[in-house]
């Protein structure tokens, strides 16, 4: 029996695990520019952080969450996003009151939802997220759009879709949920099971519904801009002023509502279709939340924050050619030449490795030939010849692989050897495309 692995799950490796721990590189270093800073809450909360949290009439509590009783009987789950949990975890630790506000934190790792695989969506995917907490302006808003954004252009993306919308404050949507029951009912015959729950539960959730006939009916409900109070909207022009000053492009999408409940005044996602017109869903999901903290039992405090799917990222850019050459490879692969220099190379190897070399060697008595197919499949720079005579005179055969140049080096200044060898790729790699800095100069030019 060969098990695959579990449904909407898959194994990351080799390129895949490349590209995704390079865009984590890049995410990371992105809002850590903006002071932010990790934390890690875990997997596993009380089903209730989520139901409350994520809110009990969106899809992901009611249909997709992974819940299950432990061996004590407590009922716990798998999380489906990371927000609630993060905001659990500032709660249960009191970091409002321990630390400077707002607090910036980011995260990443692995999110479940028992939804329909399908392209870009799997029940075990994974995202890069930030939420800010304790700051409630429309400043700190547009500085979170700006920072989703930018962390997208550092990779290199360059046509990017930011829908924006207000879903408004507690009073706006109070009335905008009146005035969809009110336009619902009126169709509700005609809708799905779920739509009928939605309806009692929350009818902002029917704008989310994927069936074809009730998004035709959705299209003609009332929209929200026309429920905003006075303060919303004025708070929502003002973060779309800021982030228009940037030079940021966006579009008003006044049926963007998001799927979870803990949403308040300005939503967003960021869209980007593939070089060859793959449309993978929303890159990037995000928005202000009013009263979630105080709902997990802390002080009334607000937040913002966005989610990356990193899978998503992963495959537009890959197909718009933003991965390329991140396998450095290696810097020095030693080949033992003969059983008897098996113990002497090993500890040359660990000495190579403590000067701060990546290297490896074959741990056995191969051919020659082998060797160096070994070496240039794990992109060594350099391949360090090592037999018997050269042990005896104190030296190593140097082969640089990409000139095929052979030189004798003396293993008694090891260190200042290899370090003039690799110098000039070091210089090389320094104008490489991994320069942040660069990536952000070229966009505001
Ligand atoms: P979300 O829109 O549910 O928001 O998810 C954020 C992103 O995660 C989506 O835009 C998508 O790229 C990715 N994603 C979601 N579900 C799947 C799936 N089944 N397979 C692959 N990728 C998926 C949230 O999770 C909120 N917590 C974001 C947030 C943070 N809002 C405020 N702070």
């Amino acid at each position: 029996m060969i098990y695959q692995p579990v449904k909407g799950t898959h194994d990351l490796f080799g390129e895949e695990m490349e590209g995704m721990r390079y865009i984590r590189d890049v995410f990371s270093a992105t809002v850590e520019l903006y002071s932010y800073r990790q934390i890690m809450p875990p997997v596993l909360e009380y089903t209730e952080v989520f139901s409350r949290g994520a809110g009990s009439s969106s899809d992901v509590v009611r249909k997709e969450m992974y819940t299950f009783l432990d061996k004590g009987d407590r009922s716990v789950t798998m999380r489906p996003e990371f927000t609630a949990g993060v905001v659990r975890s500032v709660v249960s630790n009191k970091l409002y009151a321990t630390e400077d506000l707002p607090l910036k934190l980011y995260y990443c790792g692995p999110a479940f939802r028992y939804e329909r695989p399908q392209l870009g969506r799997y029940r075990q995917f994974h995202q890069f997220g930030v939420e800010e907490i304790g700051a409630d302006n429309a400043r700190c808003d547009a500085e979170c759009i700006i920072m989703a954004m930018q962390s997208l252009y550092m990779l290199g993306f360059q046509k990017l879709s930011l829908k924006i919308n207000s879903i408004g404050d507690d009073d706006s949507r109070r009335s905008y949920r009146d005035a969809l029951t009110k336009y619902f009912s009126a169709h509700l015959d005609e809708m799905c099971d779920d739509c009928h729950e939605r309806i009692r539960l929350n009818p902002l959730r029917i704008l989310d519904c994927k069936v074809a006939h009730d998004q035709e009916i959705a299209k003609g409900a009332p929209k929200i801009k026309d429920y905003l109070s006075e303060a919303s909207e004025k708070r929502f022009y003002e973060t779309l002023s800021i982030i228009n000053d940037l030079g940021i492009e966006y579009e008003i999408d006044d049926s963007l509502v998001r799927g979870l409940d803990y949403y308040s005044e300005v939503v967003f996602e960021i869209h980007a279709i593939g070089a060859n017109g793959t449309d993978y869903g929303a890159l990037c999901g995000g928005g202000h939340y009013g009263g979630l903290v105080k709902e997990l039992g802390g002080p009334d405090l607000a937040g913002v924050g966005y989610a990356m799917g990193m899978e998503r990222v992963y495959g537009v850019a890959k197909e718009d050619g933003l991965l390329k050459d991140l396998d450095h490879g290696i810097d020095f692969y030693v080949i033992p030449v003969g059983e008897e220099v098996l113990d002497d190379v090993f500890n040359i190897v660990e000495e190579i490795r403590s000067l701060g070399f990546s290297c490896d060697t074959p741990l056995a008595n191969v051919k020659l030939g082998s060797a160096f197919k070994k070496a240039e499949r794990r992109h060594a720079k350099f391949a360090l010849i090592i037999g018997q005579d050269e042990l005896d005179r104190g030296v190593a055969q140097l082969k640089d692989l990409s000139t095929k140049t052979q030189k004798e080096i003396d293993l008694t200044k090891l260190e200042e050897e290899l370090d003039h060898a690799i110098a000039p790729y070091e210089e090389e790699d320094d104008g490489c495309h991994h320069d942040h800095h660069e990536a952000v100069e070229e966009k505001k030019e």
